[in-house]
Formats: structure tokens, sequence, C-alpha cells
């Protein structure tokens, strides 16, 4: 069994936790806070458990290090576990920067590690179905592609509506489309807390003439976790908020019936929704990193979609403050 040690305990650790905890043989626990290092002891009794990252990844019998700490710190810790030797798994995004996401990608290209980013929506049966949809060619020619993550919270102070709710679409519209922006443009509006964007609007072109949309916002009305995939010939509907529906596919397109000097009418014909299996996305996506540890790295396609998340992120972040 691949030997683990994670770092950060918080909100969301405690599900990589319960996750690796199952899959492999979790050997250290690191988190800043005594109380959470106390409840994490003791329930975990085979577990070292620290506050010092570097005393954690000093450890020769550490193969991977699962890092789900505040975004501000992924870069440092993420490199330090590298420079180690050990292979990563680390939460969204894992750097801030494009450079600095390109020093992570070289690091494990270097050394042969597995360099992971958590982008978990990448792993949900329902974005591997649209996936799935665009690639057969189902849907006809992709046209556009546009997601909406909004709802009333959870208000942040240290990360904007971009970095903390886009980094999950923007993951899955560049899995989908397959092609990195050749323009990014951001648009919001910092209501609450000075520099931390509520509301982010934001549009992205491709090299193919594809275009996509990401309205981004912890203040609406409305709780929405979906994305909408337009094509030539159908169009497809993810949304996380449903229990059963989760992709919904619909015959509708645009039509240019022969004779009628290219005049344009739709076409409107079946709506249905696909079985989608309903595992845990973080099971998959556990599973998934532990399978790269054990076969190597490959062409290190997963580090290398981050970058291009990071790279896109950045880019939009100027457009916004620009
Ligand atoms: N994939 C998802 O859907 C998803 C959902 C929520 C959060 N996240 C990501 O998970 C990460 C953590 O978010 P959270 O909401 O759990 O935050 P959190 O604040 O609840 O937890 C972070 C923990 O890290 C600890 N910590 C901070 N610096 C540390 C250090 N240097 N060494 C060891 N421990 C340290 C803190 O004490 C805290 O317990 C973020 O990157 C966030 O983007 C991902």
């Amino acid at each position: 069994m691949t030997t683990v040690g994670q770092a950060g305990l918080g909100y969301w650790g405690k599900n990589l936790v319960r996750n690796f905890d199952e899959l492999a043989e979790l050997r250290w626990l690191c988190d800043a806070s005594p109380e959470l290092r106390d409840q994490f002891a003791a329930r975990h009794p085979a577990a070292r458990v620290t506050d010092d990252f570097a005393e954690m990844v000093a450890d020769p019998e550490l193969e991977a290090v699962v890092i789900a700490t505040p975004v501000p710190t992924h870069y440092t810790l993420a490199k330090q576990a590298l420079e180690a030797g050990k292979h990563v798994f680390v939460e969204k995004p894992p750097a801030m920067k494009g450079a600095q996401m390109e020093e992570l990608v070289e690091l494990a290209r270097a050394r042969g590690l597995v360099l992971m980013p958590g982008h978990l929506l990448l792993y949900h049966p329902g974005v591997r179905k649209l996936k799935e949809l665009v690639d057969s060619g189902d849907l006809g020619d992709v046209l556009c592609v546009y997601g909406n993550r909004q709802n009333l919270g959870k208000i942040r102070k240290d990360e904007n509506a971009l970095w903390s709710l886009g980094v999950h679409d923007l993951s899955v519209i560049l899995y989908l489309v397959g092609e990195e922006p050749s323009e990014a443009v951001a648009h919001g509006n910092a209501f609450l807390t000075e520099g931390v964007e509520d509301v982010v609007f934001c549009y992205l072109r491709f090299p193919s003439g594809k275009i996509a949309h990401m309205h981004l916002s912890w203040l609406d009305p409305h709780k929405m976790r979906k994305l909408t995939v337009v094509g030539r010939e159908k169009m497809a509907v993810f949304d996380d908020m449903e229990l059963e529906r989760k992709v919904t596919i619909y015959e509708k397109a645009p039509w240019e019936p022969a004779g009628t000097y290219g005049e344009w009418r739709t076409r409107t014909g079946d709506i249905f929704s696909p079985k989608i299996p309903t595992d845990e996305p973080l099971r998959l996506e556990c599973e998934h990193f532990l399978r790269l540890v054990a076969d190597g790295p490959g062409d290190h396609a997963e580090a290398l979609d981050g970058l291009t998340v990071v790279r896109a992120l950045d880019r939009l972040t100027e457009s916004l403050r620009g």
C-alpha cells in the first residue's frame, strides 16, 4: 500500500483523510492547529502527527504527500514535497501564478514524480459523460460552453470568486474544449471586501472559434452548479444540483433545410437523461492519484492540465484588475 502523509485537516482535508485512510496507508497527519491534530490523532492512532511539514517530508518511508492547506501555501509546500522526492496531490489551484506552476511541473518532470492538482470535477461521472458526448461528435461541432456557479455565500475574504469558484468551471471548460484560450476577459466587482471580487463574469475565446463564459458569484439568489454545452447537432447540460438528472441532452439545433436558400430554422426533438454512475467523485480522484503513484506519472497530463488552468486564471485576473 502507498504510504501517504497529509497536510491540512480542515473543512476539505477531512474528506481527503477519510478516502486516503481507506485506500492507502495513512502514515502522517500534519496541521497547524493543535485542536485538529488532537482530534485526528485520536481517530488515526497508527499515523504520526505533526505541525512540521518538513519533518513529515523528511521521512524516507513516505511516498506521497496530500496538500489541503489554504491556497497561498500550496506552491511552497508542493515544491518542498517534490524536492524531498515525494509524489504530490495538491488541492486546487496548486499555485497562484503561472510561472510558479511551471516551476512545479518542471520539478515533477525532472524527478519523475506525480504532481496532481485537485480538479475534482474532472472525476465527476457527469462531467466524464459530457466529455464523451463532445469527443464522440454526438453533439456535433461544439460552438460554445458556459458555466454558472452562483449561490448566496460562502463569502470568502482571502480568495475572490474567480479563484475560489472559477477554478472548477475553468478546469472543465478547458478539458471539454481541449485548447488554450486565445482571449481571456473578466469583469467583476468587490462589493463586500476590498480587493476580493464577489461577482465575476468571464469570457474566453479559443483558436478554433469556440467561445465560453462563466458567471461566478456568491451574491446571488440562485444556487447553480451548471455547465451548458451548445453543439451544432445537440445541446447538453450538466447540473450538479440535480439528484438524478445530472446530464440532460436536448435534440435541439439550428437547421438549414435544403432549398430554402440559406434560411435558418430550428429543430426540436427528444430530451433525455443518460444514467450517470453515482460514484463519489472524490473517491475516484483519490484512486486516480494512487494509480499514478503506482504506475508512474506518464506524460504528466494532470500536471500540465493544472498549468493550463493556472495560466488562464492568471490572464483572467490581469483582465479583471486591468
Ligand atoms: N475540491 C474541492 O471541491 C474543494 C472544496 C473546498 C476546499 N478545497 C480546497 O481545499 C483547501 C483547503 O480548504 P479548506 O476549506 O479545507 O480550508 P480550512 O481553512 O478549513 O483548512 C485548512 C487547514 O490547513 C491548516 N494549515 C494552514 N497552513 C498550514 C501549514 N503550513 N501546514 C500544515 N497545516 C496548515 C489549517 O490549520 C487548517 O486546518 C483549499 O485549497 C481549497 O481550495 C477544495
